[in-house]
């Protein structure tokens, strides 16, 4: 073999990295982890493949549509939003507690479907991290086949003596240290963010396994491209209303898919803003602090980004309920700089 072919292949770079294998090497970056994250995140991956499954068989299975009652029964399908539960929110919910109830390192689960808290162990127990997630994000476009997602956090409780449970996890020294999505769409992607960059996967079907495609992703600074639901442009506040006449008189492009997920990771990779801002009925909002905004927000500066309430960083918002909302306004730093200079006019 000549030493042209032996240079051609970087075998540091340039090898098939699963996510577990990626885990593992960048926990390097968290002397303190301690495979505390690859042990959460292997229930999430089994979690989400899982999901996938169920979501690519829906109609085969024939679990499209509104739930009529939990897997169980024992509910009348409205979940704590007040909105209409689907079959496959409530069957995502529990295929995501049934794979991180046994990762010892869990305390407490936060999920949109849920009232409560799930309260897996206490800190004496092991528990040190709670997960937030969003186990079926844009569920109503299930039936139409348009992408939908999981949307999870990791959060690390905070060690302070007699503060446990929904305490802990609304506490202010309660700190995200992972977030990520999974979009069922045209492949299942995953994208995630341990505090060191943010990196992209893709679902392998032959072998079962998350695949390393984009290393540290960064979202581009500027794109003219915004994403906000204007049927409620009626309802919105004014400065949100100068932006978007700023935006028609410059050319901008509309896309608005109405899956969180989706819109997000469009932006991601693309670049624009995403704006779920508050209306004249909904003064907070519509998405979800705990396990819609915040993981979001994350992953969004993680990659260079911006994410903002409108009166300041998503991040810096610390929770006061479980199911709180919050304006959302998120994407390049660029396309949020130009929203929030409407706003604060
Ligand atoms: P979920 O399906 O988890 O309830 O989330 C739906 C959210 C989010 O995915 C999307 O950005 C937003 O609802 C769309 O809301 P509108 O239909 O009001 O635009
Ligand atoms: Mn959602
Ligand atoms: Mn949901």
């Amino acid at each position: 073999m000549t030493d042209q072919q032996h240079t051609s292949t970087n075998w540091t770079d340039d090898n098939l990295m699963s996510l577990q294998s990626h885990i593992l090497a960048e926990e390097r970056h968290h002397p303190s982890a301690t495979g505390d994250f690859s042990w959460i995140l292997s229930g999430i991956s089994l979690a989400t493949k899982t999901i996938a499954s169920k979501v690519r068989r829906a109609r085969i299975e024939d679990v499209i549509g509104e739930a009529a009652g939990g897997p169980f029964g024992e509910s009348d399908g409205i979940n704590v939003q007040g909105e209409q539960q689907l079959k496959l929110d409530i069957i995502a919910n529990e295929v995501i507690k049934a794979c991180l109830g046994s990762r010892a390192n869990i305390a407490s689960l936060v999920s949109e479907e849920d009232e409560e808290p799930t309260i897996l162990r206490s800190r004496k127990e092991g528990g040190r991290y709670a997960v937030f997630f969003d186990p079926l994000d844009g569920s109503s476009n299930i039936d139409v086949s348009v992408g939908v997602g999981t949307i999870f956090g990791i959060v690390r409780l905070p060690t302070i003596p007699g503060v446990r449970g929904t305490d802990a996890i609304l506490h202010e020294d309660a700190q995200m240290a992972a977030a990520g999505y999974v979009l069922y769409g045209s492949s299942t992607v995953m994208v995630l963010t341990t505090g060191n960059g943010v990196d992209m996967f893709v679902l392998d079907q032959s072998i079962g396994a998350f695949v390393l495609v984009k290393r540290k992703l960064r979202v581009p600074a500027s794109r003219k491209i915004y994403s906000i639901n204007e049927a409620y442009a009626s309802r919105f506040s004014e400065g949100v209303g100068r932006y978007l006449d700023w935006a028609h008189a410059n050319n901008y492009s509309s896309r608005y898919i109405g899956s969180m997920v989706s819109d997000v990771h469009r932006t991601l990779l693309k670049g624009g803003v995403f704006i779920y801002p508050q209306t004249h009925d909904r003064p907070e909002g519509k998405l979800r602090l705990l396990y819609e905004a915040m993981p979001m927000a994350m992953l969004m500066e993680q990659a260079g980004g911006c994410a903002v309430t409108g009166t300041g960083r998503i991040l810096d918002v610390t929770p006061n309920a479980l199911h709180q909302r919050v304006p959302v306004i998120l994407g390049s730093s660029e396309e949020v700089a130009h929203v929030q200079r409407c706003i604060d006019v």
